[in-house]
């Protein structure tokens, strides 16, 4: 039987993090943009879930600003996710999920950006609609938001420096 925990990610868990995300992907990008965020203090939720005292799923939710005429709206971004191959399927990318959106809805965040599959995250309610007015580098039926309270519907979407450099190739 299945016993795996999620918390938030400690210092501890960066190596374990490092390897999680680069056997997701198949390459070191994703994880060197997750060294990147958290090296820029732009993590805003990271959690990681745990079997057997094992690493074996991360998410991060990082800060993104809207730039709107009103001004800078704070918001974040999800990306990346990743569970080890060995235990895709089993839950551990959704519980990851809801779990971040529990945690930043109590911190008073609103809205949340996602560049990725829209079969998958739409799982968990993001909407390319809901992100269609945001101006984006990243514009396309990929980016999806997902918003829980009283966000921007429009406006240009300033990621954190780590996407321009990690996210370029
Ligand atoms: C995407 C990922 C995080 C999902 O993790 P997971 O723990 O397997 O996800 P869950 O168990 O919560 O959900 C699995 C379900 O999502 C589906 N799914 C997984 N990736 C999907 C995708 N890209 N598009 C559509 N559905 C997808 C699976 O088919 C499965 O469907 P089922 O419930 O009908 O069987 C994992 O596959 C992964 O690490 N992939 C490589 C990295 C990656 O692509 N990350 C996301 C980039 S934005």
């Amino acid at each position: 039987m299945s016993m795996m925990s999620i918390r938030a990610a400690t210092p501890g868990d960066r190596d374990a993090i490092r390897q999680v995300e680069e056997h997701a992907f198949g390459q070191a990008a994703e994880a060197g943009l997750v060294d990147a965020l958290i090296g820029e203090g732009d993590a805003v939720v990271e959690l990681v879930a745990v079997e057997e005292g094992q690493v074996v799923g991360h998410i991060l939710f990082s800060r993104l600003f809207v730039q709107t005429a009103g001004g800078k709206v704070p918001a974040v971004a999800l990306a990346p996710l990743a569970v080890e191959p060995s235990f895709h399927g089993t839950g551990i990318g959704g519980a990851l999920i809801s779990e971040g959106h529990i945690r930043l809805k109590l911190a008073g965040e609103t809205l949340s950006v996602v560049l990725g599959d829209p079969a998958y995250y739409g799982r968990f309610g993001y909407t390319h609609d809901r992100a269609a007015r945001f101006e984006s580098v990243y514009h396309g039926e990929a980016l999806q938001a997902l918003a829980w309270g009283d966000a921007p519907e429009a406006g240009l979407l300033v990621y954190p420096s780590a996407f321009g450099s990690a996210l370029a190739a």
